[in-house]
């Protein structure tokens, strides 16, 4: 949620161009508001307002900003409504002061009310305002910028990042407190920012920085501090190898269609980094402990639920899924050393499964896998290990090739781990394994082209209907719920995924003529799911199939077009594939209905608050 950019600059005066530029490249982390705060000759020039990156720059010319120095936001709102005034960034009591925050501030009523009480000018009901009173506050106290945003932080309670100028000091400063930031050292400009997609069109030289640093911008220089001592850390700009073209759309109408065809190559880089020799110590850490957990949210929580699946089948080891923001109050007393927790996380910031890392660290000392993929996150470098996901960018605010590596992650390491345990015989481990590096990359394009026209096709019979359901059963449990998910996201329909023997527990009330419910399935299951599509028939409803062709489930299908068939596969391929035409659909869907999926209303792709 929220992305703020600060650049310092040596010579340049456009420096609203290139804070659009850079600000840019972090649309997926909120697009209620933008703004820019652009400094030239000691005096700052704020724009501001409600609506999307290029919105607000037609609107205001950003880009046209003046200045050699700035701090621009792009805003997910939390406290305060998406409004013009609660835009950032913001002023302190005068123009003096500038700048911008991205998290929540926990004590946000408390302090507004205290500096309103020391006669502070508040002007917002955003609690990133208060970031920059603080600041102001101890400027008054100390006369000087640094300790002045040293001390600042003393005040402000939860988790956040801010970037902070005086109108008239050369440097830009910020603090990272438990929301990402990362530095950029460039020719002629430095830059910090929420992530590095928006560093990179300026440099690849980066410094990440862990929570309770701040850094100090030059035009020439990042240096970084703790901020309880003040203390100068020996931080050296390391460079990063991420392409800055990864986050560009290459041709594709949008992000989300370039990410599902990247699919493909997802498999093949995943798989490469599972076969190398750091598997072995996140194997020994799941073999290693008692008691384990996946920990995950949204659509991670969903590929959670399908390891779990792949852990009981081929280890025989038992993994609970449970949703981020649940650990603490289901599991939080019941932790201890043998305890491991895989937090699954695409972003590494996701607030819920920050909670339960330090949790887990600080109470219980139990084990922490993240299984990640944006490099430099927080969970990266907190968690004991990471396994990363290898996805590259994933821009579009629907999760799709990161669920993808997620389920090809745990199906790989459920195989190696029923190996070493012995519960799958070394013959049938290596089969697998070598099913998923042969075959799946070539299987997950066979099917991307196998269902692309028949979900377009689909997609444009459902976009009068406003509700429906998507049910799996066994390994496509997490599949259908996935698929539901995707829908509900980017279509703005009700949609709910559950479990199909579950259906006729209540919800099959819903059911009458036509009322579309669609069913994913694999060979092993179809017997079962037949009992489910008939008790859906039997009301009239209208069925739908994801899944290998098989006869017997083709005749519970009224139309060609509701069957949305998968390459014949291995049975425990199936549930990795299943979810692409249900990826599809919701991306043609979301299209027909004039939404635009890479942004879906109301959301952010990176949630750092609670
Ligand atoms: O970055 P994370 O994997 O921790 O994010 C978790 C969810 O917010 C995320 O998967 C969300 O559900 C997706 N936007 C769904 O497509």
């Amino acid at each position: 949620m929220c992305g703020i950019t600060g650049i310092v600059s040596k010579d340049r005066d456009n420096i609203g161009e290139v804070l659009v530029r850079c600000s840019r490249k972090l649309t997926y982390r909120g697009y209620d508001s933008v703004g820019v705060a652009a400094v030239r000759n000691g005096q700052v020039d704020l724009r501001k307002d409600v609506g999307t990156i290029d919105v607000v720059d037609k609107l205001l010319n950003l880009s046209g900003m003046k200045g050699d120095r700035g701090i621009a936001q792009l805003r997910w709102a939390t406290y305060g409504a998406p409004t013009k005034a609660n835009a950032q960034p913001h002023y302190g009591c005068t123009a003096d002061f500038y700048g911008a925050h991205n998290g929540n501030l926990h004590n946000y009523a408390e302090y507004r009310a205290e500096l309103i009480e020391a006669g502070h000018i508040v002007r917002s009901e955003n609690d990133g305002e208060l970031c920059v009173h603080a600041v102001d506050k101890y400027y008054e106290e100390t006369g000087d910028m640094f300790e002045a945003v040293r001390l600042s932080t003393r005040d402000l309670k939860g988790a956040f990042a801010y970037a902070v100028g005086k109108a008239d000091e050369p440097e830009i400063y910020a603090v990272k407190m438990g929301s990402s930031l990362v530095a950029g050292v460039a020719e002629g400009d430095t830059i910090v920012s929420s992530d590095l997609p928006s560093v990179l069109p300026l440099t690849s030289r980066v410094v990440y920085l862990q929570d309770g640093e701040m850094v100090v911008l030059t035009h020439d220089d990042v240096k970084v501090y703790r901020v309880d001592d003040g203390k100068q850390l020996d931080r050296q700009p390391e460079i990063s190898n991420v392409d800055a073209h990864a986050a560009e759309k290459g041709g594709y109408p949008h992000f989300m269609l370039k990410e599902i065809n990247e699919q493909p190559t997802v498999a093949q880089d995943v798989l490469g980094v599972l076969n190398g020799r750091e598997c072995d110590n996140w194997l020994r850490m799941i073999e290693d402990s008692s008691r384990k957990y996946l920990v995950a949210c949204g659509s991670s929580y969903n590929a959670g639920i399908v390891g779990t699946y792949f852990f009981n089948r081929l280890a025989g080891v038992s993994v609970v899924p449970v949703i981020g923001g649940q650990f603490g109050p289901m599991y939080g007393n019941t932790l201890d050393e043998d305890t491991l927790c895989m937090l699954v996380s695409q972003s590494g910031e996701t607030k819920d499964i920050m909670n339960v890392l330090n949790l887990v660290k600080g109470i219980s000392k139990g084990k922490t896998l993240g299984v990640v993929n944006v490099i430099g996150s927080t969970l990266m470098f907190q968690a004991d290990d990471y396994v990363p996901m290898a996805c590259g960018y994933e821009v579009s605010v629907p999760a799709t090739k990161t669920y993808f590596s997620q389920s090809v992650i745990f199906a790989y390491l459920a195989a190696k781990l029923g190996e070493r345990n012995g519960f799958l015989d070394p013959s049938e481990s290596k089969r697998f394994v070598n099913l998923l590096e042969t075959e799946l990359p070539a299987l997950t394009q066979k099917t991307i082209d196998k269902t692309g026209i028949l979900t377009k096709n689909l997609a444009r019979t459902l976009v009068d209907v406003k509700d429906l359901y998507c049910l799996g059963y066994g390994f496509t449990d997490g599949v259908a719920r996935e698929g539901a998910l995707k829908i509900k996201e980017i279509c703005y329909n009700h949609c709910e995924g559950m479990y199909s023997s579950e259906f006729k527990h209540g919800p099959l009330s819903i059911v009458t003529e036509d009322y579309p419910v669609i069913f994913v399935t694999t060979p092993e299951d179809s017997w079962m799911v037949i009992n489910h599509i008939n008790e859906v028939k039997a009301r009239h409803g209208r069925t739908i199939v994801v899944g290998e062709f098989e006869d017997s489930l083709n005749h519970y299908v009224d139309n060609k077009i509701d069957y949305l068939v998968v390459p014949r596969s291995d049975p425990l391929l199936n549930p990795l594939l299943d979810v692409i035409p249900l990826q599809m659909l919701s991306y043609y869907l979301s299209v027909d209905l004039g939404i635009n999926p890479d942004l879906p209303r109301n959301l952010s792709k990176t949630l750092t608050v609670d």
